[in-house]
């Protein structure tokens, strides 16, 4: 069973790593909870949630009857079924909620379940709106509920090592981090499938809109909700947002203080008003012993090849990578004893000479050439799963009443970066963002 099992990451050594610890629960501290949005992630995220001891669905919500009719084939016919998520939250016997909707609704139902009472795991991004961040953000303290964002890397335990090893000056002193994500298909780039019976009948569509512009009934609109921003968040707020809180775990930082994008429509043409190719830069501010640094993002759906994700922070004395697991490599940096010196003076390059060799002595490389070369590599266990991991915090969060990581502070400061990450895009110019009070300074 997931929430039982200890993980370790393995390096090539086979020295086992820190593992996740796990709590028995018994039967009287039995969750029961209910999911919002029940399409690829909402399903996902049952899954995972279903997988906890103690844990008990007991009613899914969506606007499509295709869905909710799938739920209680794979469930069970004893689970409730609703088109209002209202009526999931009026219930006295519902303690936490799944909310895996498309992004226009997350603020508003995330808002509404916290003030009934229910604690609530809240698929990124967090919000659609940077001002309904901050509303989120005071509600979640008021009501002293549980939100966690979704954003599973922050629950990894190859992130936790990449975090250590940062934290331990594996790479000397950071100045870079490069992180992309690239896709080459068609699925990758939200063409998702669209169900033959897909109709006004089958489909909720008035309370799809919900606050959104009118707009006749589209099936595309309904299943393909990512590609338009009435409803989406385009690839930042997409894929973006996943590595501004992988970046921000692993390395304790806020977010940038500057915020530069630009990208454009390139292949998918379908009729959607996003970008399929988006680019971001982005200056990170000292934060703790953390120096500035910068960052540069990138997303692709057009890359001509496979499809990847990863991380590569740059140090002072070596890189570390994230993909499916991390990679410390360090190599000696090269030093000569001087650059077309053979272009000074005869007598000046003696003197150079001279100089350098009362510095290494006897022809001893530099320090920094003697650096042994290097590369380590820590794997994940087969099978690992952060996704699991993430829920195991929420629900033990939901138990214990300890705080999450990813609370809505900490989803903003992923959300934000993304949001504006778009508005430079669309508005042709920087941002400048607070990343402690997480509100645009200019
Ligand atoms: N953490 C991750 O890795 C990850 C991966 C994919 C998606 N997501 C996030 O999950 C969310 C859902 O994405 P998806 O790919 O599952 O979309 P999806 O279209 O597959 O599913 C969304 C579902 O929500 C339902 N829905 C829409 N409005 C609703 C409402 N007001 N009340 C109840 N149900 C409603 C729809 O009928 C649909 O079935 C998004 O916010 C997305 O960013 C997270």
């Amino acid at each position: 069973m997931a929430t039982t099992r200890r993980h370790f990451l393995e390096t090539t050594a086979a020295a086992p790593l820190a593992a996740a610890q796990h709590r028995r629960v018994s039967a009287n501290d039995h969750i029961q909870f209910a999911t919002i949005g029940v399409g690829g992630m909402g399903s996902e995220d049952t899954r995972s949630a279903r997988a906890q001891q103690g844990v008990k669905l007991v009613a899914v919500c969506d606007l499509y009857n295709g869905r909710l009719e799938r739920a209680r084939e794979v469930w069970g016919r004893d689970i409730a079924t609703t088109r209002d998520y209202r009526e999931i939250l009026q219930r006295k016997d519902i303690d936490a909620v799944i909310i895996a909707t498309p992004d226009h609704w997350h603020a508003k139902i995330a808002g509404d379940a916290m003030e009934a009472g229910k604690d609530v795991y809240l698929e990124k991004p967090m919000v659609r709106e940077i001002p309904d961040g901050q509303k989120l953000t005071a509600v979640e303290k008021r009501t002293g509920r549980i939100l966690q964002v979704g954003s599973q890397r922050v629950s990894s335990i190859v992130y936790q090592k990449a975090k250590e090893l940062l934290e331990a000056g594996a790479i000397g002193e950071l100045n870079l981090v490069e992180a992309w994500w690239d896709r080459n298909s068609a699925i990758g780039a939200w063409e998702y499938s669209i169900p033959p019976d897909a109709s006004p009948e089958t489909v909720d569509w008035d309370r799809f809109l919900g606050a959104a512009p009118r707009h006749a009934f589209d099936a595309k609109r309904f299943f393909r909700w990512r590609c338009y921003r009435d409803y989406g968040t385009g690839v930042a707020g997409d894929l973006f947002v996943h590595l501004f809180s992988g970046l921000h775990f692993v390395t304790g930082s806020t977010g940038p203080e500057r915020v530069y994008s630009t990208g454009g429509l390139r292949f998918w043409n379908d009729g959607r008003d996003v970008p399929d190719v988006l680019l971001g830069v982005y200056d990170y501010p000292a934060h703790g012993k953390l120096p500035p640094f910068n960052l540069a993002l990138r997303v692709n759906f057009v890359n001509g090849g496979s499809e990847n994700s990863g991380f590569r922070f740059v140090g002072s004395e070596g890189t570390l990578a994230i993909g499916h697991g991390v990679t410390l490599s360090k190599v000696p940096r090269e030093t000569e004893p001087g650059y077309t010196i053979s272009t000074f003076a005869e007598a000046t390059q003696k003197e150079f000479l001279r100089e350098y060799n009362r510095k290494y002595p006897h022809g001893e490389p530099s320090a920094d050439a003697l650096r042994p070369q290097s590369e380590e590599r820590y794997n994940p266990p087969r099978g690992y799963s952060d996704h699991l991991d993430h829920h195991r915090n929420f629900f033990h969060s939901v138990r214990t009443r300890r705080p999450v990581v990813e609370n809505a502070v900490f989803g903003l400061r992923a959300a934000g970066p993304a949001l504006l990450s778009n508005m430079s895009h669309f508005d042709e110019r920087i941002y400048d963002w607070d990343p402690e009070t997480m509100k645009i300074k200019s």
